[in-house]
């Protein structure tokens, strides 16, 4: 990776992708781009108003900024694309096939995120084995999972390097996920912090993967930066960190702000979504061929989250 293309940069991942890859790989080599402007990322570097579902457009970037990597972040999450998933569809699939294409076209390596959501129908639901059939009943998984068929088709057809990890939720404190299932274990922080109180949309009782932030950075670099020869696996790997329930995380938080009280409102579409997903990832293959080891549990993520959502809400005091 010399000079690489983030497109969606302005979401959940890729604005703390951005910062992260202009440390590693120089401001001026990670052109950061999003259909909205978005000042915090034109501060440090390159940084582009693109509509990825306009290929001509986005071609002239790759070409104009001679972008060998492209990271593909533009998603309709799963709650989201519910409401609207001839849309989400369009979306979806009209930013992976444009950034298959022009990473075909101009010999880029191409990341796309694929998630626990490509998982659905009659699978294990403990330690979900990395290669096992998929039926998602959401649009946002099957755009996955046709992502993810994708990916390897690019690559034996035409030998683009695609590569992808499935996501767990992604826990941050710079930019508020949108849309998504999992958006409760971010929300919570927020809530606890700010009114002692959270009232979750996710059944007490269901189990979902997650990870935080600074480990699903880690997880994009290292993937990408692994020897291709190892890599008999490429789009998808799984990869987790850490699974809980939101009686677990609520627990959790418990223990730093003792008065944290959650009750239910249960929305029956994220409930679906839930229970039609994974309770924990079995990820020995991302393990095994490229390392793959995450740094962050629940207990030192819900320490690190507390300390950020406390001094960003001014109530660290
Ligand atoms: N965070 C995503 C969602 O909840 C899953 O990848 O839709």
């Amino acid at each position: 990776m010399k000079r690489i293309l983030i497109a969606g940069a302005g979401g959940q991942i890729g604005t703390e992708l951005t910062t992260h890859l202009r440390k590693i790989y120089g401001p001026e080599n990670v052109i950061a781009a999003d259909l909205r402007d978005c000042p915090t990322l034109a501060y440090d570097g390159p940084f582009e108003i693109l509509n990825v579902l306009d290929r001509e457009a986005y071609a002239a970037l790759v070409r104009g900024y001679n972008v060998d990597t492209i990271f593909n972040l533009v998603a309709v999450l799963s709650a989201t694309g519910e409401k609207n998933p001839q849309g989400a569809w369009n979306i979806n699939m009209g930013a992976l096939m444009n950034s298959l294409e022009i990473a075909r076209e101009y010999g880029c390596a191409l990341f796309t995120p694929s998630s626990i959501g490509a998982f659905g129908g009659d699978f294990p639901r403990d330690n979900t084995p990395q290669d096992v059939v998929m039926q998602p009943d959401t649009i946002y998984g099957v755009c996955k999972v046709t992502g993810e068929l994708l990916g390897n088709y690019y690559h034996s057809r035409f030998g683009v390097d695609t590569r992808s990890v499935r996501f767990p939720g992604i826990i941050s404190n710079v930019t508020m996920p949108g849309g998504g299932t999992t958006d409760y274990a971010v929300e919570i922080f927020y809530e606890a912090v700010s009114k002692g109180h959270y009232t979750c949309p996710v059944p007490a009782d269901v189990y979902m993967d997650m990870m935080y932030m600074p480990d699903a950075l880690k997880a994009i670099v290292d993937l990408m930066e692994a020897d291709p020869q190892r890599l008999r696996h490429r789009n998808s790997f799984n990869v987790t960190a850490m699974s809980f329930t939101p009686e677990i995380i609520a627990a959790e938080i418990r223990k730093h702000i003792p008065e944290f009280t959650m009750d239910y409102a249960v929305d029956p579409v994220k409930e679906q979504i839930s229970r039609s997903w994974p309770n924990k990832l079995d990820d020995t293959c991302a393990r095994e061929e490229w390392g793959w080891s995450p740094d962050w549990d629940l207990a030192s993520m819900v320490e690190d989250m507390l300390r950020a959502v406390r001094a960003k809400l001014g109530k660290d005091q």
